[in-house]
């Protein structure tokens, strides 16, 4: 008799344990990446149901957004809550009205109890970042795109984040490969459930000229018809590049267009003679050297060029920046060099728009909006701080995301270094370079150079997981990163990588669950 006493309390217990959820496991090990500010489990947890209701408090359509992305894996259809108010069962998404300053543009404040989850921010901005959270505390199997027989659980907490840096970016460059819109769109959503909120195109190289002008056409018609091993090429319209403004824009992802001058510029001298000093076109280069190509910097129609083309980029970004490039150029003389960079930037700014180069553009005169972009030459980075300019930290070592991760990788380079995912990770912006300040970074940019990538899985394959490492180096505040626990979160994201269907690479470094 007794023995059975036991076991139906036994029972009992279980069910009740079931029940109240207290077997979820706790935010702590959630695995969260970038990993938060600020993390508090609470009691419990919040199941996410078909009859949770949407509370939006505030201009802002994240709600729509969120309601979306949780659609397919769970086949739920969320409805706004009658009179938008709730007791219970809920996923509020409010705009603060009295700002909390610490948060910024894009902090936002995550509470999770088991009535429900409850997001705020200062602007909607935060709200999406934040949604990338609740995305990670939801089970893996959220990211599916196919309905899952799933408890869709979230464990009880309270969240505060918000990101150490204000410019956390990758760039692609579809010079020398072309990728088309889908596969940026899908890069750009990548990107975004990291944090990210920066996407940098590189359009135009030696290789292959990648955005229409409407006033120089013969830059993509000629321009754009090859690339890198005699591939195909091609081209952005006007109206594609949009598609991808617009669609990173609802991302909260800002697109910086590159058109690298004065060097890198073999598909403009070869679709254009008069932007050549002798006159001459060159034929289209499908090799991957570097160096060998230079606008003629003399002449007056190259500003008449750079100025078309500056106008009609200008008028296609919304956001602050276009980058000149400046790297490389090998085939200009160093007076020249100054001269381009300092026209082009008056340029540029005419246009409304700040200049961003490669470190090299600090041997010009820059104004102080000017940003450069850290990739190779400490001293260059030192004399941007001497003229008062912001950073974009992207040293090849650790943040180029086409070097090998060793040297049995099938793709990438290694001209910089074998950059494994440890590699990859264990550095900081604002000590990388010494006598470079916090004060001076803007951030930190990820590029990958495409030599020897062809198509979506072989940028997966570079970017994954990398990328993931940079994000929280972006995000989170130096004393929350560490590579022991990082590397546990990030084998913890095999799951959400294999639901993604996101073709990473599987480093021995990282214990994949
Ligand atoms: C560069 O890698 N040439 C910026």
């Amino acid at each position: 008799m007794k023995k059975i006493k036991i076991s139906f309390f036994f029972i009992l217990t279980l069910l009740f344990t079931a029940c109240n959820n207290t077997s979820v496991e706790d935010v702590t090990q959630k695995s969260l990446i970038p990993i938060p500010v600020s993390m508090e489990a609470g009691e419990g947890a919040f199941d996410l149901t078909a009859y949770t209701q949407i509370v939006t408090k505030g201009e802002n359509s994240i709600s729509t957004y969120f309601k979306n992305l949780i659609a397919p894996a769970t086949g739920f259809d969320l409805k706004n809550a009658e009179g938008n108010a709730a007791e219970s069962n809920y996923v509020e998404f409010e705009i603060l009205k009295e700002k909390q300053e610490k948060l910024g543009k894009e902090g936002y404040e995550l509470i999770v109890d088991e009535k429900g989850i409850k997001l705020t921010a200062n602007e909607a901005e935060g709200l999406f970042r934040g949604v990338q959270t609740i995305r990670q505390l939801l089970p893996a199997d959220i990211e599916k795109t196919a309905k899952q027989a799933v408890k869709w659980t979230i464990p009880a907490c309270h969240i505060k984040d918000y990101p150490n840096y204000e410019h956390r970016g990758a760039m692609l460059d579809v010079s020398r490969h072309f990728f088309g819109v889908p596969d940026v769109k899908r890069f750009i959503d990548l990107i975004a459930a990291y944090k990210m909120n920066v996407l940098h195109l590189h359009l135009a190289d030696d290789q292959g000229w990648r955005i229409e002008i409407k006033s120089w056409p013969n830059l993509t018609k000629h321009g754009g018809k090859t690339a890198v091993g005699g591939g195909k090429g091609g081209f952005y319209t006007q109206e594609d590049y949009t598609e991808i403004v617009n669609y990173a824009k609802e991302r909260y992802i800002t697109i910086i267009p590159e058109i690298d001058m004065p060097g890198h510029t073999n598909a403009a001298l070869s679709s254009y003679p008069e932007l050549n000093c002798d006159g001459k076109a060159p034929e289209l280069y499908t090799g991957i050297e570097v160096g060998f190509s230079s606008l003629c910097v003399r002449k007056p129609i190259t500003y008449e060029f750079i100025d078309s083309v500056i106008r009609e980029v200008a008028a296609l970004t919304p956001g602050n920046y276009i980058h000149i490039g400046g790297d490389e150029s090998h085939a200009t003389k160093k007076e020249d060099y100054i001269y381009f960079i300092e026209k082009t930037q008056a340029i540029v700014n005419k246009y409304g728009k700040q200049m961003i180069g490669w470190d090299e553009i600090v041997t010009s005169n820059l104004t102080k909006n000017s940003v450069a972009q850290h990739w190779a030459t400490e001293k260059n980075a030192k004399s941007a701080v001497k003229q008062g300019l912001k950073i974009i930290m992207s040293p090849a070592k650790r943040a180029y995301l086409d070097m090998q991760y060793d040297s049995t990788s099938r793709i990438g380079l290694h001209w910089a270094a074998y950059v494994e995912v440890d590699s990859g990770y264990l550095w900081s912006p604002d000590t990388f370079v010494d006598s470079v300040p916090k004060a001076n970074i803007l951030g930190i940019e990820a590029p990958l150079w495409t030599e020897t990538v062809e198509n979506m899985d072989d940028i997966e394959y570079l970017v994954f997981p990398r990328l993931v490492g940079h994000a929280e180096i972006g995000w989170s505040p130096k004393d929350l990163r560490d590579w022991t626990t990082y590397k546990t979160r990030l084998g913890n994201h095999k799951d959400r990588f294999d639901a993604l269907g996101i073709n990473f690479y599987r480093s021995k470094l990282v214990d994949w669950k």
